[in-house]
């Protein structure tokens, strides 16, 4: 791998919570490559919004280290962008304003802000709602308004936190079609937070996949299938198969006991 865009080392968090230490985190370790689309799955409570949170730097306090293009992360930067599963728009700001909200902190003038949303409104495929308020608008098409708004300030690196989660199972798979279509075109690297296996392994390059609580890395999978990929193929079922076991079977579980694994088109790297 080149120098990775980002890295986490021996990254762990605890919260005290009734006078008590709650570890949420322990000895995370993941280098990211430029453009790579990596998906984090694990059950809920398992830290992934926290592990979000730490890179994007809206909580500096933890152990070990997190950098970003090798420079250690120490708050929010327009160079990480990030989705909640909540769209979280304002309901009495417009489309535009409301994807506008992503750029106040660049330093761009009036004219260039304004061609940058109107630019992203299209990329999401809003040109008709431009001017319409959040209640006007279906759950895919505000999720849609909170990518742009993630995306405006060019970020290199989208993270997105169950994005679609709140949705319905066909927008659902819509949206994913168009986050892989956006991400073809804006090439930025992405890091999705589900804790649906087979969104993990319809979009990502590779998927890690999280130990309960306290989060830790179980298995990182290559996943290996061309795009457009098929959810009724019988490698993305296996890979499905073989996902849901990892994440539901115990901890003294070995990996490299099925012998299935071989025959499949992905790479297990035990960590
Ligand atoms: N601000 C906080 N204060 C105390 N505990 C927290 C806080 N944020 C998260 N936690 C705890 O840390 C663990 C991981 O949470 P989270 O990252 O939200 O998990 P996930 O996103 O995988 O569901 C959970 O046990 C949660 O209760
Ligand atoms: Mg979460």
């Amino acid at each position: 791998m080149n120098a990775p865009i980002v890295s986490f080392n021996h990254v762990g968090k605890s919260f005290a919570v009734n006078g008590f230490e709650l570890e949420a985190i322990r000895e995370f370790n993941l280098d990211i490559a430029e453009g790579e689309f990596v998906a984090i799955v694990g059950s809920s409570g398992c830290g992934k919004s926290t592990l979000l949170r730490l890179l994007v730097g809206l909580d500096t306090e933890f152990r070990g280290h997190i950098s970003v293009d090798g420079k250690a992360v120490s708050g929010i930067g327009g160079e990480r962008g990030i989705v909640f599963q909540e769209h979280r728009l304002f309901p009495w700001l417009t489309v535009a304003d409301n994807i506008g909200l992503g750029l106040v902190n660049e330093p761009l003038s009036g004219a260039q802000k304004q061609q940058r949303i109107k630019d992203f409104i299209e990329l999401v495929g809003l040109s008709d709602f431009t001017q319409a308020y959040p209640h006007q608008l279906s759950g895919g098409m505000a999720q849609r308004v909170a990518i742009a708004r993630g995306l405006v300030a060019s970020p290199r690196i989208l993270l997105l936190d169950e994005p679609f989660g709140a949705l319905d199972a066909l927008t659902r798979q819509q949206m994913q079609d168009e986050l892989l279509a956006i991400r073809e075109r804006a090439q930025i690297t992405t890091i999705l937070v589900t804790h649906d296996v087979e969104e993990a392994i319809f979009l990502a390059d590779r998927v890690v996949v999280m130990e309960p609580r306290p989060g830790r890395i179980k298995q990182v999978v290559d996943i290996a299938l061309p795009h457009p990929r098929q959810r009724s193929g019988y490698d993305f079922h296996q890979l499905r198969e073989e996902l849901l076991h990892e994440l539901t079977s115990d901890d003294h579980y070995e990996p490299s006991a099925p012998v299935q694994i071989r025959d499949l088109p992905l790479t297990f790297i035990a960590c």
